[in-house]
């Protein structure tokens, strides 16, 4: 009689609260509808991560690098990299393969904030048109997979967009137009793709942009002089492109701008004097380029090159005296040029070697033979 009674007023309305509970946790049903569309485009088979993608609620912590906001639970992170230190890494001692593709139905969690699917290696097709109407995204971050076509070509419509990183995949065609309207962007990584046509002459507006990174593609035209409005751009990258013309005049005014590749491209003209004055400049790879005339006599006791490699281009003249007068030089390359006189002496040349120097027309002095 007593248990009935504990029964009927204790528990019953106990197990019914909890339903409530759980009902309002789970993820509204067209979000695990679109995510398990999501899931069936692509293929994991090594490590099962997809088997955790099971039940209603995939809000629950079970749901493998699925996470939702507190508060509408609706899906706002899919954070899925296939080079991780989670256990479940571990447990298989591999990393991880994916093939498939990513399916447009991933643009039905119009809450997301967070897409990383980084690093399976073989996930292929192109990337969704439509995720440019996820206006909320910040992170999109697909690196490391076998992606073909296009960059969506209204990216710019991801006004919120922090981090774009499309690199190491197969992507072709231009960068769209519409990329200077990213106006939130702090981080852009298109390396090593397929990508050709010019960098758009109004690249200059990305004013939140800290780090470029273009490398490793077939990107034609000249460098853009509004790249030197960039006030927090701090790491510029457009090695291994086709890039020709000169290198803008205003590139050595920037403010916190401290590594510039340009190497393996068809730069010509003058070294501009002020991106070897500018003492925030640590990294500066000017190597196999076209450039000419003589190295800028600018450097002072505030130089602090980590490397300055200007290798493989048509310099003449001397190895400007003032180098000798730098705080710190840890690699510097001069080589394969048309440099000559004699190297000079200072404790910036001291720990250098003859490779530094060789394939000149006539230097000489330590570390090459005396003049
Ligand atoms: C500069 O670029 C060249 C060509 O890409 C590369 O071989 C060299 O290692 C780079 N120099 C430094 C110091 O990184």
């Amino acid at each position: 009689m007593g248990f009935f009674f504990f029964f009927s007023f204790f528990i019953v309305p106990l197990t019914l609260t909890l339903t409530v509970i759980s009902t309002v946790n789970s993820c509204p049903p067209s979000d695990r509808a679109a995510l398990l569309a999501f899931k069936a485009a692509l293929t994991e088979p090594y490590l099962g991560i997809f088997n955790t993608w099971t039940g209603k609620d995939c809000c629950s912590s079970k749901w493998y690098g699925v996470n939702c906001d507190p508060t509408t639970n609706r899906v706002a992170d899919i954070n899925l990299r296939g080079e991780s230190e989670d256990p479940i890494f571990e447990k298989s001692g591999r990393t991880g393969y994916m093939t498939g593709s990513i399916s447009p139905e991933i643009c039905k969690l119009d809450r997301l904030t967070n897409l990383v699917i980084a690093d399976w290696k073989g996930i292929s097709g192109e990337i969704p048109k439509c995720l440019t109407s996820l206006s909320s995204l910040r992170i999109l971050d697909l690196i490391g997979n076998k992606l073909t076509g296009e960059i969506p070509a209204d990216i710019g419509n991801l006004k919120r967009l922090t981090v774009l990183n499309i690199a190491d995949n197969d992507i072709s065609g231009d960068i769209p137009a519409s990329i200077v309207g990213m106006s939130s962007l702090m981080h852009l990584d298109l390396r090593n793709n397929q990508i050709s046509g010019e960098i758009p002459a109004d690249f200059g507006k990305l004013g939140m942009l800290s780090r470029a990174l273009l490398s490793r593609n077939q990107i034609t035209g000249s460098i853009p002089t509004s790249i030197s409005q960039m006030y927090r751009l701090a790491d510029l990258d457009l090695s291994e492109n086709r890039i020709s013309g000169p290198i803008p005049e205003q590139l050595g005014k920037m403010p916190v701008l401290s590594t510039l590749n340009l190497d393996c491209n068809s730069v010509s003209g003058q070294i501009p004097a002020g991106l070897l004055s500018n003492t925030r400049m640590g990294i500066l790879n000017l190597s196999r380029n076209d450039l000419e005339g003589k190295i800028p006599d600018v450097f002072g006791s505030n130089s602090y090159f980590m490397a300055l490699d200007l290798s493989y281009n048509n310099l003449k003249g001397p190895i400007p005296g003032s180098l000798s007068s730098a705080k710190y030089i840890g690699h510097l390359d001069l080589s394969h040029n048309h440099l000559c006189g004699s190297i000079p002496a200072g404790s910036p040349f001291n720990h250098l070697e003859a490779v530094s120097f060789m394939k000149n027309d006539c230097l000489c002095g330590n570390p090459l033979k005396t003049c």
